[in-house]
């Protein structure tokens, strides 16, 4: 299993703080975001891990995280030129995979819950992970048909659930294929739900309910959110 971290984008969301570096790079309460997806990947036994970065302050990644001898892993790194959607940045990683499956992590989403037993357990097809939470238009949201995924509808106005698709998701080396096959949509990205959908519809989509807290951090209110469920978790741990 390959390890693959999406961290290009722009990050126009964090206005005035992405000016001086990279989103990824800014602190979630004690550590700089990227370390909580690296160090979720590493965690789980993964020691080869890419990381595609945005145009802006890319060079900075390579003075924090070096070749990734801290974290005892092997890194490498992509530039993805533009945002041209979350699957763009993976299909670029196709190279690096080279046949292998791959777990896919957003550089912005910071997760409680290990996956390490998932990752082991995962065969082929594709697996997400799936968190309940109060504004789901938000996200990728699932909904069910029979306790299997019916289908995912990113940013719904009007969502059928409350089950967000996380930014974690794991596939086999199909997955290229498939990002080849899509079509930009109307914010002109290449959906990583558009990916997702496919696997649903074939059949070979499973999944994990999240238990701990889990939040993406590329908005004001959700970096501050996000940096106060990490300082809480480490206070229940004392
Ligand atoms: O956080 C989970 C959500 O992430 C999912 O529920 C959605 O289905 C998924 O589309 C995504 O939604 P966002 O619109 O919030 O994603 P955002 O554009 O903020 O990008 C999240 C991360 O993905 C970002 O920190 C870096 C990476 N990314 C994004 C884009 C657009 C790239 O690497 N390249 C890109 O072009």
């Amino acid at each position: 299993m390959k390890g693959v971290i999406l961290a290009g984008g722009t990050g126009s969301r964090l206005n005035e703080l992405t000016k001086i570096t990279n989103k990824h790079l800014l602190p979630v309460y004690d550590k700089p975001m990227i370390y909580y997806p690296l160090e979720k990947l590493a965690n789980a036994g993964i020691k080869e891990i890419v990381i595609v970065t945005g145009p802006e302050y890319s060079g900075h990644f390579v003075n924090l995280l070096g070749n990734g001898e801290e974290f005892k892993v092997n890194l490498t790194y992509r530039y993805q030129k533009e945002a041209g959607g979350i699957a763009q940045a993976l299909g670029l990683t196709e190279k690096f995979v080279d046949g292998d499956n791959c777990a896919v992590i957003l550089g912005d989403n910071i997760f409680e819950d290990s996956f390490e037993k998932p990752i082991k357990q995962f065969n082929s097809g594709a697996h997400i992970f799936i968190k309940e939470v109060e504004d789901p238009e938000r996200f990728g949201v699932a909904d069910f048909f029979e306790e299997k995924i019916g289908g995912i509808e990113e940013k719904p106005k009007n969502p059928k659930t409350n089950w967000a698709v996380t930014g974690c998701y794991l596939y086999d080396s199909t997955v290229f294929e498939v990002v080849k096959t899509l079509k930009p949509s109307r914010r002109g990205e290449l959906e990583i739900t558009d990916v997702n959908n496919y696997y649903v519809k074939k059949s070979l989509m499973t999944y994990t309910k999240l238990n701990g807290f889990w939040s993406d951090a590329g908005t004001i209110e959700s970096l501050y959110r996000a940096a106060t469920l990490v300082k809480n978790s480490k206070n229940e741990l004392k």
